[in-house]
């Protein structure tokens, strides 16, 4: 049996929902709110790429506190502190996508070990895992944190294999980021791509094994042994 690595941000857990609670608290039109929403992520991703490659580590839960610095500057929005805290809180509040819970439990039941991979740190893992209602659901989490630099630098892949206690290509990634697949992939992985969006491949790195376009399509892909 493989032991499947679920990504959390934007694969378990819809990093869109942030949006109601930036909404409320910014009381500012729909569309500025998305441009906010969009360069909050966008930042977040490109600064924990940065910080991997400066070799200059910081938590995820940091690396997305920064960003929102430079989504709420970018766009000459000064909420005060308490408001700021409460729209960062918001990461602990994501919606799981439709099917998640179903895709965790069948999974398990056809026998596979089944993981968070993320690179969010341990405590926000756990926060969002209880709060989405996956926690039951997982049989652990494991954390780029082990090993002090993000996915898609190959250590935290290795770092979920050995968790895992299995060869890397024993362990499949479940991603619906493009970059994580293709990493995944180059680091000797098996991969699964959740293409909601069908978007192209990752014009880098390797090419997904699987490609589905819901979190459920992936109990069908890979539910046998
Ligand atoms: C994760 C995000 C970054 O690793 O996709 O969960």
């Amino acid at each position: 049996m493989a032991g499947l690595c679920f990504d959390m941000y934007g694969t378990l857990c819809d990093t869109s929902s942030v949006r109601t609670r930036l909404g409320e608290e910014l009381g500012v039109a729909d569309r500025l709110v998305a441009a906010v929403d969009e360069t909050w992520r966008r930042k977040q991703l490109q600064y924990s790429y940065q910080s991997a490659q400066m070799d200059d580590y910081e938590p995820f839960w940091s690396i997305t506190d920064h960003a929102l610095d430079y989504a709420l500057a970018q766009y000459d929005l000064d909420p005060d502190a308490e408001t700021r805290e409460r729209i960062l809180g918001a990461y602990d509040h994501l919606e799981p996508f439709p099917g998640a819970v179903e895709t965790l439990d069948r999974l398990s039941a056809a026998g596979h070990d089944v993981v968070v991979l993320s690179n969010g740190d341990p405590e926000m893992l756990e926060r969002l895992a209880e709060n989405a209602g996956l926690a039951p659901h997982l049989d652990g989490i494991v954390s780029a944190h082990g090993v002090r630099t993000f996915k898609p630098d190959p250590a935290v892949y290795e770092h979920a294999a050995e968790t895992l206690d299995r060869p890397l290509d024993a362990c499949r990634l479940i991603s619906s980021n493009a970059w994580d697949v293709a990493g995944a992939g180059n680091a000797g992985m098996a991969t699964a791509w959740v293409n909601r969006t069908r978007d192209p491949p990752e014009a880098i790195g390797a090419r997904p094994d699987v490609e589905v376009t819901t979190l459920p399509a992936v109990v069908d892909a890979l539910g046998s042994p």
